[in-house]
């Protein structure tokens, strides 16, 4: 029931408008968000990259219906590279096919993505993220179009959906780089598991696909999106069983979520990584972290009555 209404209210334009300017609120948002400036997100960046940890960083915005804007966001993308370059820092981009236009048409997103995807070089990933169940068919159309032609992206799939195991068998001899997450939009029971449980089984089921045989012959680089420790130690261990090295998968994580993790992780020989979100947009974002966890809103009301 709060999940519902806290993802309704990421969707919400008056709320969009009006709850950014609250202080509670933005004090709230600073845990998940280092700042909205790049400079914020790359400085976050440089002290995770001083503790062993990696980062992934993304500029927020979604739901782009300004043809100008969206390619904006292509270009300033570029510019986020040269300075992740100039640093030094291990650092990947994420980024959202409705901030590079697609509610626009997918040949005009096409090309933005395909603007960033060049300017990352072959050696930097540039991550899709899933948004919600509308768009995943074309979602995964631009993927597959994309990683026919460069080996440097990865896609999100989200283990709520019930065809995710079979998109991951669809992807799979294109040697993809695929981001498991559970999902975090609101979908009907029609197309994604109602019950956490399921989408905790499925979750795994996935992970085992991703690990198996067919997807290491393919080349697929696995990356397990998930804060879950339950799930983090079943996938370790079956990793373990089968005989996979530590470093032929990775975790990542979400800035200023299970801090401790993500260190043990990297601590015990795991590629930990942490995605760092930056930028004004960041209302529905947040919001959608409040309904993963209802508990979180504790700190809303903490930092309402703390003034
Ligand atoms: P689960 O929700 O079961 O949480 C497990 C534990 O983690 C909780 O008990 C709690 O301790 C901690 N936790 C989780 N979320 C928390 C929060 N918000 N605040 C505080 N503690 C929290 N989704 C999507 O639909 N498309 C996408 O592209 C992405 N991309 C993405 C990238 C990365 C790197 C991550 C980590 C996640 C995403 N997600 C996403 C979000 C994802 O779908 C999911 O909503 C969250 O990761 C929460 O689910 P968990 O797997 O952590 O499990």
């Amino acid at each position: 029931m709060m999940r519902s209404v806290l993802l309704a209210g990421a969707q919400s334009p008056w709320l969009r408008e009006r709850a950014p300017r609250l202080p509670f609120v933005r004090r709230t948002a600073s845990r998940f968000i280092p700042g909205e400036a790049l400079d914020d997100a790359l400085a976050a960046a440089a002290i995770l990259s001083r503790s062993g940890i990696a980062t992934v960083v993304t500029h927020l915005g979604e739901n782009i219906t300004d043809a100008a804007e969206a390619r904006q966001e292509a270009l300033l993308y570029g510019e986020v590279l040269g300075r992740i370059r100039d640093a030094g820092l291990p650092t990947e981009l994420s980024i959202k096919l409705t901030q590079l236009g697609l509610d626009l048409g997918a040949t005009r997103c096409y090309e933005n993505l395909a603007r960033i995807i060049e300017n990352a070089g072959t050696s930097s990933t540039v991550w899709i993220d899933m948004e919600s169940s509308a768009y995943v068919d074309i979602t995964l159309e631009l993927y597959r179009r994309a990683r026919t032609r460069y080996p440097n992206v990865g896609v999100c799939l989200q283990s709520y959906l019930y065809r995710t195991a079979k998109d991951l068998a669809a992807l799979t001899p294109l040697g993809p780089s695929i981001r498991l997450v559970k999902g975090a939009y609101p979908e009907p029971a029609n197309v994604a598991f109602p019950r956490k449980a399921d989408v905790d089984a499925n979750y795994f089921a996935v992970a085992r696909q991703l690990l198996g045989r067919q997807s290491q012959q393919a080349g697929l680089r696995a990356a397990f999106a998930t804060h879950d420790s339950a799930l983090i130690d079943q996938i370790k261990l079956h990793a373990q069983t089968i005989g996979m090295a530590k470093s032929a998968f990775e975790f990542q994580m979400l800035y200023g979520i299970r801090k401790d993790q993500q260190m043990r992780l990297g601590h015990e020989g795991y590629c930990s990584k942490v995605l760092i979100t930056y930028g004004s947009a960041w209302f529905p974002w947040f919001m959608r972290r409040m309904a993963e966890r209802p508990a979180n809103m504790f700190f809303v009301l903490r930092n309402l009555v703390g003034g």
